[in-house]
């Protein structure tokens, strides 16, 4: 979390201000509750920042107008500190002539924080990142260089940050450094130097990249770069690479239509990147399926949405034929397996590969228990790929809005991939009925577009549950994933409290909030549990529930007994019905959607929310 954006150039009509706001607006996914520039103008530091988003704060061209040759800028995700101007990124030290910006969580802030004031540093703000200029301040008073006293100053900092330095007094270069939090390097070479949380700060501006890895510091000069190793001492060879995607995802266009969201823009791509996500080559998922079923045990991990995933995933290659595999939430992961068993193979699912909680569980199963590492990953070159023995790329593309949509859809759709090859690699289904699974599984990119366009009831039902301040989500097997997605969707894009259960689950407790008038909402696809969550149903409806269910095409049970229903185009096969978990949970996203939108909210940048969470 958080959006760095810093630029060093020699070109002479650089509107730096300009061009660093436009880049943090890039990365505004990131974190959205305040932002802030800092350029070097003739040997001062020349700072702005507010709370607010970047385009409020800009209206009149405040950032635009920082005078200055060149600096750094940082979109906020607060962490410590409220989201108010004073705590807004970049701070300063004593002297007003060191900036920085900082993405991550200093660990053991306070207690550096203690020392320095007692050394007589007066600080500004609640945060973390403010030890950074005053430290790297004592070890440029003490005679270091800015890039040595920013070598020293790391090494005193446990936690992760990805920073950016700039120095009144050294106008020739800017300084970085990295450990856990994601900092990448863009290069015109001999011309323009960018540094950034991610790529797209800088894509339009050039494809050359370059990543910098844990505890790795690099000096910054116009067009060049130089990485050195912080506890070795020494110089790396720079190794740049061109990113191959474009900027296309930054537009709200899709096929010649306007969307007025990225959310619901995403959600029309879903079709055609479940159609990519099945057409990928199946030897492919050789090495995934040869470590899964080579494995002693079997781990699978990830947060919010991607554990959702997750869970539907491990639920698809048991049923396969794969082993029973244990789904753990990446937060809850090094103290849940705090001893890793010998040849065990950990599944890591994450959109942005930047997950620090996922990335902590994975380092921990590595490190402490050399366990195999196969991550499915959204974003190429991102650091959970770094860390990771095997990686499966998910077809998704950059997906803009902050509440992941496109995104859960390929990985379900990956990790049923997978689970279909292992029936096929070791012959645990006929080869008849994993054609039959294939087809179907390929066919929900149909089934999704069919959904796209008969979207008038699900518009209707928003409608009618804008009204509600709490529902539930109740569904049973690998349904419940879907549920878990549509009520996680829900809290997140449209701010109503949802929870959901394990159907059975609902009678040992969660029974007893339901009187007259409370909503309800079903997944019911005609699958092994389908006479089971009649029952349930039942039980809503007598004690009261109004209950809205997600049905089959030709439902007619559950469909009698539900208040109303939402249809979904499956074939009336057990391939189909095996299959369509992602049909269904996408109905719950476009719900989520619609609810948001008729409260009037902003789907793309809920509130307290940012796209990729880098702090534990
Ligand atoms: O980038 P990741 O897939 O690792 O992110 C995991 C979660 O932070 C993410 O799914 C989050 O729950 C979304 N806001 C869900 O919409």
């Amino acid at each position: 979390m958080c959006g760095i954006f810093g630029i060093i150039s020699t070109k002479p009509d650089l509107v730096v201000g300009r061009q660093i706001r436009e880049g943090l607006e890039r990365l505004e996914y990131r974190g959205y509750d305040s932002a802030g520039i800092a350029l070097v103008n003739n040997g001062k530091i020349e700072l702005r920042k507010k709370s607010g988003r970047i385009a409020v704060i800009n209206k009149h061209g405040w950032f635009d107008s920082t005078p200055g040759q060149f600096g750094v800028g940082h979109t906020r995700w607060a962490t410590h500190g409220k989201p108010i101007q004073f705590n807004a990124h970049p701070h300063m030290d004593c002297t007003e002539k060191i900036a920085i910006v900082h993405n991550g969580i200093v660990e053991n802030y306070q207690d550096l924080k203690k020392e320095l004031l007692l050394r007589g540093h007066k600080f500004k703000s609640d945060t973390d990142t403010e030890i950074f200029p005053h430290l790297i301040e004592e070890f440029i008073a003490k005679g270091f260089s800015l890039k040595d006293a920013v070598i020293e100053t790391v090494k005193k900092c446990h936690g992760a940050y990805g920073v950016v330095v700039i120095h009144a007094d050294t106008p020739e270069y800017m300084v970085v450094a990295r450990k856990e939090s994601p900092l990448v390097i863009g290069i015109i070479p001999g011309e323009t130097t960018y540094c950034a949380s991610d790529i797209p700060a800088f894509l339009p501006l050039t494809r050359e990249a370059i990543i910098l890895d844990d505890d790795e510091v690099a000096i910054l000069k116009p067009g060049e770069v130089e990485i050195f190793r912080v506890y070795e001492g020494t110089q790396k060879e720079i190794s740049p690479f061109e990113v191959s995607y474009t900027m296309d995802a930054a537009q709200k266009t899709l096929d010649g239509v306007q969307f007025p969201w990225y959310m619901i823009k995403e959600l029309h791509e879903v079709p055609q990147k479940i159609k990519e996500q099945v057409q990928i080559p199946q030897t492919d998922l050789d090495e995934f399926c040869k470590g899964i079923m080579e494995s002693d045990h079997v781990f699978i991990t990830a947060a919010g949405s991607s554990y959702y995933a997750a869970l539907a995933g491990k639920f698809q290659i048991t049923k396969f034929g794969g082993p029973y595999i244990e789904a753990i939430l990446c937060s809850e992961f090094i103290d849940l397996v705090p001893n890793i068993p010998k040849n065990s193979l950990i599944i890591a699912v994450s959109q942005s590969g930047e997950t620090a909680d996922t990335i902590e569980a994975v380092r921990h199963a590595r490190d402490k228990g050399d366990a195999k590492i196969c991550s499915i990953v959204n974003q190429i070159g991102s650091s959970l790929t770094r860390y990771s023995d095997q990686v499966l790329v998910t077809t998704a593309g950059p997906e803009i809005a902050v509440a992941s949509q496109k995104a859960f859809c390929t990985q379900v759709t990956a990790l049923t991939l997978i689970g279909l090859r292992i029936a096929e690699l070791y012959h645990t289904l006929p080869p008849m009925e994993i054609k039959a699974y294939r087809e179907s599984l390929a066919n929900t990119s149909s089934i999704t577009k069919q959904i796209l366009l008969k979207q008038g009831i699900i518009k209707e039902l928003a409608s009618k549950l804008t009204e509600y301040n709490n529902i539930y989500f109740l569904a049973r097997g690998i349904s419940y994933a879907a549920a878990l997605e549509g009520a996680l969707k829900l809290k997140e894009v449209a701010y109503i409290h949802t929870e959901s259960y394990a159907a059975g689950e609902s009678k040992h407790g969660p029974i007893a909030l339901i009187e007259e008038g409370f909503p309800v909402i079903f997944v019911a696809p005609p699958d092994q549990t389908y006479s089971r969550i009649v029952g349930n149903i039942m039980e809503m409806k007598s004690r009261g529930a109004i209950v809205y269910s997600v049905v089959s095409d030709e439902d007619e049970n559950v469909t009698s007994i539900s208040d109303y229903v939402i249809r979904i185009p499956i074939r009336k096969n057990k391939y189909a019905v095996e299959t369509s978990i992602v049909p269904f949970a996408f109905s719950l996203q476009l719900l989520a959607y619609y609810i948001s939108i008729k409260k009037g909210l902003d789907p793309d940048k809920p509130r307290n929310l940012a796209k990729s969470v880098t702090v534990k």
